[in-house]
């Protein structure tokens, strides 16, 4: 089947895992900002199924079975086209596997020593006197070689994840990097963290944060009575109907907020002002909220009623993104191993040996050349703002750009750069050229060649 990726030039690449129902909070935080990107043009777009990240949390196979199910329905109910995003489920891919061995023999325990999910479960052990390890599975102590695997196996410049897993992305940085120079630079692809700043996260019953582990959340599909009496039980203060309320530290209006439009906030303000009673503004956030989710229950539940037909919506997006990327990457990186068919290459003599030779000095060269190629680096400064530079593959500085507000913000303009309408973005305030336009458009021209040889681009 065709994809219709219009002209891509950044991948952008998350992993959900697959523990636990979606909730509201999963709606407003994740699910509908990443339908919402994956509408963007000039962005490749791939959102999978972490399931094998979930067996390190979830031993109960009925429940990983059915959290994967209800996952992948509300992100197909909200929205994401299969058809235009690459939408998988980890598990299907085995080259992922395959590959986190491979980083495994790279990756230093160290490292691994310092991810933060492994330290807090070493930390709770002292603190009860136990042994550092108890209870820890080396699932949780590989957790970030898995996750780079997810990442680098698609050579994915951008990750957007929330806050808490930017420590992950930086250890998939430092494990490819590490691959790069042990088996050859540029074959793998650096990625970058994109932080979602701007996605408030959503109070939840008893206002804290909406989350499983406090068992305050509303599930996102909740049938439409029960989503009506789970709104009747958000914490109120005790304020009588006809005295003002606060909206500050109101759960309930924050749950609205997220819903409704700014001249519908506008308005339920002044209500709170002027003393609108808990029992009406619960009737109104009911009424939003049901406004927004009706029509994607209603697709939920018709895709839940189906689940044959989910399960080959994923085998096929599964099929098409290892046809494209898992299988010739991975047959890549067992080449550059040594993996290999022993026929080929150094104990070989004669003719055969003498082709290979040569085939040698030819991927001696190419691996030369991608070393040589030039590089973008993103990176924040004191100021707290985004940046980027362009290097040639001798280190030569090419592009400074002026900081930007978001990460987000700077990758759209390295998406144009690397893009076949960079030449537009010569003249742009937003970056300063080192050397003349030309010698900056030639060294794009050959980042992107280098990239479509490598099959890594359409
Ligand atoms: N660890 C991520 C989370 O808990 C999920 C995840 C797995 C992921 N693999 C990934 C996110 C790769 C981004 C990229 O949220």
């Amino acid at each position: 089947m065709a994809m219709s990726h219009p002209s891509p030039s950044i991948r952008s690449l998350t992993g959900i895992t697959t523990s636990g129902t979606p909730h509201l909070g999963n709606y407003v935080g994740a699910i509908r900002p990443a339908v919402a990107a994956s509408r963007e043009p000039d962005v490749e777009a791939f959102y999978f199924l972490a399931d094998l990240h979930s067996l390190i949390k979830v031993q109960e196979p009925a429940r990983v079975q059915r959290s994967t199910l209800e996952i992948a329905a509300a992100w197909l109910a909200c929205g994401l086209d299969p058809q235009r995003v690459w939408f998988y489920r980890q598990s299907d891919i085995p080259e992922i596997s395959e590959l986190t061995w491979l980083l495994t023999c790279v990756a230093g325990k160290g490292l691994l020593n310092r991810a933060h999910a492994y330290k807090a479960a070493v930390d709770r052990n002292r603190a009860e006197s136990l042994d550092e390890d108890a209870g820890v599975s080396a699932g949780l102590f590989m957790y970030p070689v898995l996750m780079s695997a997810d990442i680098l196996m698609f050579n994915a410049h951008r990750v957007p994840v929330g806050r808490d897993q930017v420590q992950h992305i930086e250890m998939a940085r430092d494990i490819g990097q590490r691959f790069n120079h042990v088996y050859g630079e540029g074959l793998f692809t650096l990625p970058e963290a994109a932080i979602e700043e701007q996605v408030a996260t959503l109070p939840g019953l008893d206002g804290r944060k909406m989350s499983k582990s406090y068992d305050n959340t509303i599930p996102l599909f909740a049938p439409r009575e029960s989503l009506r009496q789970l709104i009747n039980g958000i914490v109120t203060d005790s304020r009588l109907p006809g005295e003002p309320k606060d909206t500050e530290g109101s759960p309930l209006f924050q749950i609205y907020q997220a819903f409704a439009s700014p001249a519908e906030t506008e308005t339920m303000r002044r209500a709170y002002a002027e003393g609108i009673g808990w029992g009406e503004a619960k009737r109104l956030l009911f009424e939003r909220l049901d406004t927004e989710i009706a029509p994607l229950r209603e697709r939920y539940e018709a895709l839940m009623a189906q689940p044959a037909e989910i399960e080959r919506t994923l085998r096929e997006g599964a099929a098409r993104v290892r046809q494209k990327y898992a299988t010739p990457v991975m047959a890549r990186l067992r080449q550059a191993v040594g993996l290999r068919d022993l026929s080929e290459g150094n104990g070989a003599s004669g003719a055969a040996g003498g082709a290979t030779a040569e085939a040698q000095a030819l991927s001696k060269r190419a691996a030369q050349e991608e070393a040589a190629l030039p590089r973008f680096k993103q990176y924040r400064e004191k100021d707290g703002r985004f940046y980027f530079k362009l290097h040639d593959g001798a280190g030569r500085l090419l592009v400074q750009s002026q900081g930007f507000d978001s990460p987000r913000d700077a990758g759209d303009l390295i998406a144009v750069l690397r893009g076949v309408e960079a030449a537009d973005a010569m003249e742009t305030p937003e970056i300063e050229l080192a050397v003349p336009a030309e010698e900056v458009l030639a060294a794009l021209a050959r980042l992107r060649a280098a990239e479509a040889e490598a099959g890594l681009e359409d």
